[in-house]
């Protein structure tokens, strides 16, 4: 492990308790965020209205960090507390009446996505989900799907259960090729893949903190396309989405950042929280991240072949997010004892293994030693 990231590795205290490779369900906290509860709290207790200024400070920086984070510039990422929560007020953007009403989507997607797409079909989107093979996307299937009827592409990066990753930048040019939009789910990717929205050239692009950005729980993010921006009229809006909202008065306009996409009174503990963590991953970099999570994954990987389980995830480091998903006998009760005994990991239908850059290689070693163990008495 490199010295950068062995010094990153004591800013979580989880580390010193159990092995933790469970960054696709939740990432461990790190140790930075006592101080911010603390600080909230006092502020709390001695209460008066000038708080708002700094904390409205802190959640606009909060979403330019995240911005920047993503290769974005200022002013082109909201928060909220869930990605539902954005993502839905992102489709009260359309209008569903025309020609162009189709939302395309994939059976990969997180449970949350086909469902409320399927809840905007009261007002005239029409669902399509093009079908998966073993888990994974073929992006010439998907394309296919994409036509001039086509107004949204809702796509998943990484899968929820897999890690299994979409090529994006197919999808984006046949989307764009018939003038539909691009909406990614980058949940599963953020903070463990290096993104770069510009590069990617992605229309709307959503992720959460408290998985691999190891970011408090309630923080969630919509990146738009700053060139899009003025097209967007929520239906579902507020107050705080005004072009001047500490004003109080009647809101005549949207504003033109990405705070247009905001609603009513923000979540402003949860960026502060969420901004330890963005801030040292970061620090590191992502290059460095990745480079790691991709020694670790392999390392699992090679374990589970001498084991003789299934890989679900794809091998190819260019189709694979940070997560590995097992397949075996008696996998679903193996993962219980593991997490019983300290080996944290989670199921969902798989065994899925989550290294992040703050475990180390003898860490994911001993876990694959205990899965190892475990998956024998299965047998025995
Ligand atoms: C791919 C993906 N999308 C979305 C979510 C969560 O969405 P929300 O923030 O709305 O709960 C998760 C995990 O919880 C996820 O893995």
């Amino acid at each position: 492990m490199d010295a950068t990231l062995s010094a990153v590795r004591a800013e979580f205290p989880l580390l010193e308790k159990v092995t933790y490779l469970n960054s696709n369900s939740t990432g461990a906290f790190p140790r930075g965020m006592e101080a911010v509860l603390q600080r909230y709290g006092q502020t709390l207790q001695h209460w008066r209205d000038e708080a708002w200024e700094g904390w409205w400070a802190d959640w606009l920086g909060y979403m330019d960090a995240v911005a920047r984070f993503i290769g974005a510039p200022d002013g082109s990422v909201v928060t909220d507390t869930n990605l539902t929560t954005l993502l839905g007020r992102l489709g009260t953007c359309f209008d569903y009446q025309g020609e162009r009403r189709r939302v395309v989507t994939t059976d990969l997607e997180f449970p949350t996505v086909p469902f409320l797409w399927k809840g905007f079909e009261r007002y005239g989107a029409e669902t399509v989900v093009v079908p998966s093979e073993n888990g994974r996307m073929d992006e010439e299937r998907l394309c296919a799907a994409i036509d001039e009827r086509t107004l949204l592409v809702s796509v998943t990066h990484a899968s929820s259960s897999t890690g299994a990753m979409l090529d994006l930048a197919s999808v984006v040019r046949r989307a764009h090729a018939v003038g539909a939009l691009v909406a990614v789910d980058a949940y599963q990717s953020v903070g463990a893949v290096p993104i770069d929205v510009s590069a990617l050239g992605v229309d709307f692009l959503l992720g959460g903190a408290h998985k691999w950005m190891c970011g408090s729980i309630e923080s969630a993010f919509l990146y738009v396309r700053p060139a899009l921006l003025p097209t967007l009229r929520p239906a579902a809006t507020g107050w705080i989405a005004g072009e001047n909202p500490l004003t109080f008065g009647p809101v005549r306009d949207w504003a033109p950042t990405a705070r247009r996409m905001a609603s009513g009174t923000p979540a402003v503990l949860p960026s502060q929280l969420s901004r330890v963590g963005l801030d040292i991953l970061a620090s590191v970099g992502m290059p460095t991240i990745r480079a790691h999570s991709l020694r670790c994954t392999a390392r699992v990987m090679e374990r589970a072949d001498e084991a003789g389980f299934t890989v679900v995830t794809p091998r190819q480091e260019e189709r694979r997010a940070g997560v590995v998903a097992l397949r075996f006998p008696g996998d679903a009760a193996v993962a219980q004892r593991l997490v019983a005994s300290g080996f944290i990991c989670s199921y969902r239908g798989m065994l899925r293994v989550a290294p992040h850059l703050y475990n180390t290689l003898e860490e994911v070693d001993r876990f694959m030693d205990a899965l190892v163990a475990e998956a024998r008495k299965e047998k025995a």
